[in-house]
């Protein structure tokens, strides 16, 4: 059993994913996964993964919105110090793990044992009498979740290492960026169920791009991360397959034709616009990506048509937009800009047929008029790293996508 953990409220979207990426996975012979689609079950901040250990390990490489992928060993019912000592104890941690490094997580709530730092030298006392071969040349600890909740103890390894939202490029940031699982989500978001046949035919533009995490997360959507150091490959039952050098070559099924076709930023900033392409540069020296047709671009969204008024690229134009919050966006201005304003710029410079707005959740946000031509058909709350935001989606009444 795997438990995926996210971002709170992102939950039924990630159990989509789950189902999404199930056919991209192989089985343990290198062959296309014939596992039958898992039981989900959907927990507050999770999603429950029914299935094997091959194929739980795998999400690690798919999921864009999880944060980490935990395999669950044991699960029990205790209310005393003495019997966790014990069913710690019994846990056959030496087929699990090859070292003894390990980091432990507890967390306790609603449980007669509610002593976290108690429970967790309840657990290192156990395991070091089975399994006291620590090795100090290691520089990485295997992490071992320990939950306490409603006196049910459930222990598990994390499969992923460093925080999912890492992909292994984007390390160059401006103010304020955002997470890479958030604007994961925030794509998947616009996306819904528009055809991808009628992808391929739209240019995403984020007008405020930042160090682009937007734009880099809806081109690399469907692309595996496999370049990183997964904690389940150092695990004693991981398949073979996973630990010889050609695994990554069984993935045959894999689109590598990016979902839009195009990808264009525009930041006022000339630092953050470099950060962007160097990110982009980065990112595609990991994952295979053919004819992804992009360009970041310095330039103010309130400034006077140039060039690139329109969108370089031409064509159907969707935006994408996670502006500064509070009053920045007006110091580049003469005149304070309202959301309103945004929005209205959005379809006049670039004829958006469909925008995408993180804001704060606020209720002049939740106020917003929006201009005749647009209905909102999407209004998602979620926290930004403790901020609390909103995703609205809003598309042209004239030409709606489907
Ligand atoms: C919250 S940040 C966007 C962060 C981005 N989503 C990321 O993850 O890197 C907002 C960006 O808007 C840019 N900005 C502010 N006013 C602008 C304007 N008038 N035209 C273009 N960009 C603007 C800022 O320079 C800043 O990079």
């Amino acid at each position: 059993m795997f438990y995926v953990s996210c971002n709170l409220g992102f939950e039924e979207d990630l159990a989509l994913e789950i189902k999404e990426c199930w056919p991209w996975l192989i089985g343990t012979d290198g062959q296309a996964n014939h596992e039958a689609y898992p039981t989900l079950t959907v927990d507050k901040g999770g999603v429950l993964v029914d299935c094997p250990l091959a194929q739980g390990v795998q999400l690690n490489f798919f999921l864009k919105t999880a944060h980490r992928i935990l395999w669950r060993v044991a699960e029990f019912k205790v209310r005393d110090f003495p019997k966790l000592y014990e069913k710690v104890r019994q846990i056959e941690w030496s087929k699990f793990l090859s070292s003894a490094n390990v980091e432990w997580v507890v967390s306790a709530s609603q449980s007669r044992l509610n002593n976290e730092k108690r429970i967790e030298e309840t657990c290192k006392e156990s395991f070091r009498k089975v399994f006291p071969l620590e090795n100090k040349n290691l520089t990485s600890a295997q992490k071992v979740f320990i939950r306490m909740h409603q006196d049910i103890c459930t222990i598990s390894l994390d499969s992923t290492g460093d925080h999912l939202h890492k992909r292994g490029w984007g390390q160059l940031k401006g103010e304020a960026p955002l997470r890479e699982t958030l604007a994961a989500f925030v794509v998947r978001q616009m996306i819904g169920e528009v055809s991808l046949g009628e992808l391929r035919e739209i240019t995403l533009v984020d007008p405020m791009c930042g160090s682009g995490t937007l734009l880099l997360e809806a081109l690399s959507l469907w692309c595996p991360v496999f370049e990183r150091d997964y904690s389940f490959l150092r695990w004693k039952q991981t398949p073979k397959i996973f630990k010889t050098e050609l695994w990554k070559k069984n993935y045959k099924l894999l689109v590598s034709d990016p979902p839009f076709k195009n990808y264009c930023g525009y930041d006022v900033e000339a630092k953050v616009i470099e950060a962007a392409n160097l990110n982009l540069a980065e990112m595609l020296k990991k994952v295979s990506i053919q004819n992804a047709h992009f360009r970041f671009i310095q330039e103010d969204l309130f400034k006077e048509s140039s060039d690139s008024s329109r969108g370089v690229f031409g064509g159907k134009t969707w935006c994408i937009c996670n502006p500064p919050y509070g009053e920045r966006i007006h110091v580049l201005t003469k005149k304070p800009i309202s959301y309103e304003d945004l929005l209205k710029r959005m379809i006049e410079k670039f004829d958006a047929k469909k925008i995408g707005l993180l804001l704060p959740n606020k209720p002049e946000v939740r106020k917003i008029r929006l201009p005749e031509n647009l209905q909102k058909i999407l209004e998602v709350p979620f926290s930004n790293g403790g901020i609390d935001v909103v995703l609205l989606i809003v598309e042209r009444l004239d030409q709606p996508m489907h």
